[in-house]
Parts: C-alpha cells; structure tokens; sequence
C-alpha cells in the first residue's frame, strides 16, 4: 500500500495559496463568519470550495441543489462557476443566517440565480419531488442526523448519472476510530455504511476538508 501525507495546517496553507483564487465576495463571507465564533466552522473549507468549483465547471449542471446553506459560502461557490443559465435551489430553516447569504448573492450579483427555500429542508424536499423538479447536482450539508433521510430524497429527485456531494463524513477522523462512539460520530458511520451499501450509486469519499462523499447515480 502506497504511503499517504498527513495533511497539517501548514501543508493545507499551502495547497490554499497554490489553488484558485477565491472570489472577494467568498473572501467577505469567510471574514463574516469568523465574526460569529465557534459557528464558523459550519462553513465549508477552501480546499472544499476548491474543489466544489472545479467539479462544477467540469460537469456543468444546468440545474444545482444544496441542502444547509448557512451564510452562503458553498452556494456562492457553486453559484459563481456554474454556467449562465444554471440555476440553484439552496434549502436551509434559519431565516436570519439565509437573509445574510442571501445579501452575499446580492453583492455577487448572482441572486437572480439562486433561490433560496426557507423551511425544514426535508418539506422542501417533499414540495421539490410533488412539483416534479429534477437536479443533476445535490450538494448536501445540513444536521447530520438527518443525513439517510436527505439521501434518500436527494436521490428520488436526482436525473440518472447525477451527483450527490456530502460534507462532513470523514467527522474529524473519528468515524474510523473505534474508540469514539458519540451519537454524531455513530450517525455518521452508520450513513457511510448506507451508501457504501447502496446499489443505486457508487460512491467514494475524498479527504477533503471534513471527508467529502462523492455518489454517482447509476
Ligand atoms: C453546516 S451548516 C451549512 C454550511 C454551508 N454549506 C456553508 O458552506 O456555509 C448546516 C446548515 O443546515 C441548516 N439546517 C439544519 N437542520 C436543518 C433542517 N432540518 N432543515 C433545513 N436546514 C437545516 C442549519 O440552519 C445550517 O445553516
């Protein structure tokens, strides 16, 4: 087996100032967020808004959905490479970090592209499959109990060949560590489990930021 680095701040560093340049609007809301403390962290990294933007403008998908949006750096990532004509659908129940993300599109000028649903994400979902809609591209990154439920609904309203995007599932390294058995870290292994299992995608997940599963629809 081929020896693997171990990434530290300084490599991670690195590999930031050697990546895309972010857009000033993406640097801003990462400014906003260091404001709000421990919260922070709910965003996503730039290593992960890297690779979010190079998979878009790969696989150009005219229609994008994201569950958990928070103050908006994913979505603006995914909003800012995808084409012209693509649209986005964001989910998220908090009204008041959505009205902040929401100034963000603004500011981007890309809010013409962008709607975002304010509710219980998996209503939204429910809403999204009776009114028939279809997306080629779900990034998903809301309460991670919820994360079968979400998948399972993603994959109903996702067109075949598709892709789900999941945050957050490698869980600091505790899922591979037995040792750790909290609620959140058993949810999570429990969820990798799932779509490990699952023959309607295959599936990888990438040490990016926090693990991030990549799932296609077959
Ligand atoms: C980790 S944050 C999302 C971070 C975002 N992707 C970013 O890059 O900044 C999770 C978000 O999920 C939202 N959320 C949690 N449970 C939810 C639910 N049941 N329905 C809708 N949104 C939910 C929270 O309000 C929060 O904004």
């Amino acid at each position: 087996m081929g020896s693997n680095l171990k990434l530290n701040d300084q490599i991670e560093g690195y590999i930031n100032s050697h990546s895309i340049k972010l857009h000033p609007v993406q640097y801003e809301i990462i400014k906003y967020n260091e404001t709000l403390g421990e919260i922070k962290k709910m965003q996503i990294s730039i290593s992960q808004c890297h690779f979010l933007h190079f998979i878009i403008k790969i696989i150009k998908p005219k229609n994008i959905l994201e569950i958990g949006t928070f103050t908006g750096l994913s979505a603006l990532t995914m909003g800012l490479a995808m084409d012209e004509n693509s649209k986005l659908t964001a989910l998220d129940k908090n009204k008041e970090t959505s009205d902040v993300a929401i100034s963000f599109f603004k500011k981007a000028k890309i809010d013409n592209k962008i709607n975002l649903l304010i509710n219980n994400a998996i209503v939204s979902l429910k809403d999204l499959y009776n009114q028939k809609k279809k997306f080629d591209f779900i990034f998903i990154d809301a309460d991670k109990e919820n994360y079968i439920n979400y998948f399972n609904n993603a994959l109903n309203i996702l067109n075949n060949n598709g892709i789900i995007i999941i945050d957050n599932v490698l869980w600091y390294g505790d899922v591979a560590d037995q040792n750790k058995n909290d609620r959140l870290t058993l949810k999570i292994r429990e969820f990798n489990k799932f779509i490990n299992d699952d023959n309607r995608v295959e599936s990888l997940i990438l040490p990016i930021g926090d693990g991030l599963s990549v799932c296609r629809k077959i």
